[in-house]
């Protein structure tokens, strides 16, 4: 399936989804882990592509639920990836995708897989499956990406440069074979683009 395709057979669970990306700059950061996502799927025929591809898109709309200051106070605190605010959007996700997903007429098989998938998809320290994994990894490589960056440079208070320079911890956590190649692929290139070098 091309991507044109691929977008098209997705397009009525963006609309669905579209203002519920609003909040957390999840407009830009889950269109990004959407591409990487689709990317690693080329390395991995017997992952199920609908699954993944719904997961990634979905996975992060519970953010709509909570308050943008609750975000930035708790959801990037201390001990951020356990706070209250972290474990609700995992749920509220799952919630949240079984009403899109329903409602954009996919299979109650379809629903349950993805909402296995959203559900601790940042506070569950395991993968449960292989499509698990690609999620993860792609939820996790838009950290090296340029948008990445100039986002998520905001959020943890550090500098562009700082923020690039800083992914040791997020290579570690990477569950695919293929992740890592495209993480260092896309520092690279953010590095180059940013001039981290220099600024
Ligand atoms: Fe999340
Ligand atoms: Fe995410």
């Amino acid at each position: 399936m091309t991507d044109e395709t691929r977008l098209r057979r997705y397009e009525p669970v963006w609309r669905a989804s579209a203002e519920f990306l609003r909040a957390r700059k999840n407009d830009i950061h889950v269109p990004i882990s959407f591409g990487l996502c689709q990317e690693l799927l080329t390395h991995y025929p017997d992952a199920d592509a609908d699954i993944c591809s719904l997961a990634i898109l979905l996975h992060d709309i519970g953010w709509y639920q909570i308050d943008m200051v609750d975000i930035l106070e708790k959801g990037f605190g201390p001990n951020m990836m356990q706070s209250d605010v972290r474990f609700l959007h995992e749920s509220e996700g799952v919630r949240m995708s079984a009403e899109v997903l329903a409602a954009t007429g996919w299979s109650a098989s379809v629903i349950e897989q993805v909402g296995a998938i959203i559900d601790g998809h940042d506070t569950r320290p395991y993968p449960r499956s292989l499509n698990d994994r690609i999620v993860r990894d792609a939820d996790k490589l838009w950290r090296f990406t340029v948008a990445g960056a100039a986002v998520a440079s905001d959020w943890f208070k550090c500098t562009p440069q700082q923020y690039v320079l800083k992914q040791d911890q997020t290579y570690k956590l990477l569950e695919t074979e293929a992740g890592p190649v495209i993480a260092a692929r896309e520092q690279a290139l953010s590095r180059k683009i940013l001039l981290t070098d220099f600024l």
